[in-house]
């Protein structure tokens, strides 16, 4: 049977085998949700096995399995390697959801679920293209899957997997689908992630609540002080602080400037779908650079002090943030972890203690349009799409892309079929039943290709 047909035949499965995973809340970051993040990857074993993959297995580890399968059928057919992630991201605040996180439910053409784009769905579609390509014979090199359980918390066992395991992950070229394109008439390809350095700062006053009344004003009030120290860490022009925070950049020439403006880009449509009057951030660069090729910094949690009903009239004894440092290539996070450390404890007035704890970290990826793996995603693209993908750079962070490279010496290609609007990590997270049946429908012609152009 021919390819199109078979998908065709079986989408209405396709999606009720998507909703089943989404049903189950494998928020890697919560541990109350231990036994369901791991019954995901038990459901994806089965799923994979079903498909028709060879030596399915879950791979322990000191946190959540890693699921693996392959299908090998001729050493000298090149492999490409598949890496997705089960887990999620926590589903609150639960109330801002207009149907429950994991009661998967299609409301205007969308799948509404947490993980629906990121990166159920988007990882769902390989398991499907490759039912569908086993089914109907149309597999045309090798295949390797290896989709893990701790992306949203840093995948902080998948390094030593892949380390132990080279020979076992022996591939051509990575394939991952967990990024976005420009729209759903405007297909483009990621060629660039940032890094991230994340740490969480206490600052510590008194030694204890104080009656805002009796202390107000004699004592440091760490919230205060706290909110005045990240307020010192971007200037009038929106430039971080940090000595030597751009000392690594690495600036675009004129020419990779020129291409990434000719990104078809509205900015008036880009602040109407949220809502803001205007955007914010660095001098001198513009929305698609600031979040493709220039570094950030963020408050991503904010606490401390009284926030029951009511007044309570207290100065904390202590403050906390959480902050992340969003890099690009050249900059690394363990040197952005050192010297924001530094900085942050340097600025500090002799009133308050401070303490800074670094969390996860990834280094920042930029993938290449000239391989002949990029030429066969965006030949696909093409096709199913009836447009060229533009190259586009991805504000957000996979760190284990760097690490595939450094530890493998593979190149990825991100073929990812969200959409910035899709509300990943945000209630109503949503996947267009579009983009996930076109996801199924390109991924075998990136084989075809990819296989026809290693020749
Ligand atoms: N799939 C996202 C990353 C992403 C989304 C890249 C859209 C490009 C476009 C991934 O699951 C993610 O959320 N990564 C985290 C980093 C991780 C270390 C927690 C992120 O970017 O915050
Ligand atoms: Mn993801
Ligand atoms: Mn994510």
């Amino acid at each position: 049977m021919a390819l199109e047909k078979y998908i065709s035949e079986h989408k209405d499965r396709f999606l009720e085998e998507l909703f089943d995973l989404l049903r189950i809340p494998s928020i890697s970051a919560d541990s109350a949700f231990a036994s369901d993040v791991r019954k995901a990857a038990e459901y994806i074993q089965e799923k994979l096995i079903a498909a028709g993959a060879d030596n399915v297995s879950l791979e322990e580890t000191a946190g959540y399995p890693i699921v693996y399968g392959e299908k090998i059928f001729d050493a000298s057919l090149p492999t490409v390697l598949v890496y997705g992630h089960y887990d999620v991201q926590p589903s609150d605040p639960n109330d801002l959801w207009d149907t429950p996180p994991f009661e998967p439910t299609v409301r205007d053409g969308n799948i509404y679920a947490r993980g629906a784009c990121d990166d159920k769905g988007q990882m769902y579609m390989h398991l499907k293209a490759f039912e569908s390509m086993m089914a109907t014979g149309t597999l045309s090199c090798n295949v390797k899957f290896m989709l893990e359980g701790e992306e949203e918390v840093g995948s902080v066992n998948l390094g030593k997997f892949v380390i132990d395991n080279k020979e076992k992950l022996k591939a051509d070229v990575i394939l991952i689908s967990d990024t976005s394109m420009l729209a759903n008439d405007l297909p483009s390809i990621n060629v660039g992630l940032r890094g991230l350095s994340y740490v969480e700062v206490e600052v510590t006053g008194p030694n204890r609540d104080l009656h805002s009344g009796v202390y107000g004003g004699a004592v440091a009030n760490p919230i205060n002080i706290l909110c005045d120290m990240i307020s010192s860490l971007h200037d009038e022009n929106n430039h971080i602080t940090i000595p030597e925070f751009y000392q690594d950049v690495l600036e675009l020439s004129t020419e990779d400037r020129a291409a990434l403006g000719q990104i078809p880009f509205d900015q008036n449509d880009y602040n109407g779908k949220l809502d803001i009057d205007d955007v914010h951030g660095e001098k001198g660069f513009s929305t698609i650079e600031r979040t493709g090729i220039r570094p950030s910094l963020d408050v991503n949690g904010i606490w401390g002090g009284y926030i029951g009903e009511g007044a309570k009239t207290v100065l904390a004894s202590k403050a906390y943030a959480k902050i992340s440092m969003r890099l690009v290539p050249n900059q690394t996070s363990e040197n952005i972890t050192k010297i924001f450390k530094a900085h942050f404890e340097k600025i500090a007035p002799a009133s308050v203690k401070v303490k800074v704890t670094p969390h996860h970290g990834g280094e920042a990826a930029v993938t290449p349009t000239d391989s002949i793996a990029y030429r066969a995603a965006s030949m696909a693209m093409e096709e199913t799409f009836g447009k060229q993908p533009i190259p586009t750079r991805g504000g957000g962070s996979i760190p284990i892309v760097a690490l595939f490279e450094k530890e493998l010496g593979l190149k990825t290609v991100l073929f990812g079929f969200g959409l910035d609007s899709d509300a990943i990590h945000s209630p109503n997270e949503k996947y267009g039943l579009f983009n996930y049946y076109k996801g199924i429908e390109t991924i075998p012609l990136f084989f075809k290709h990819y296989t026809a152009l290693s020749k």
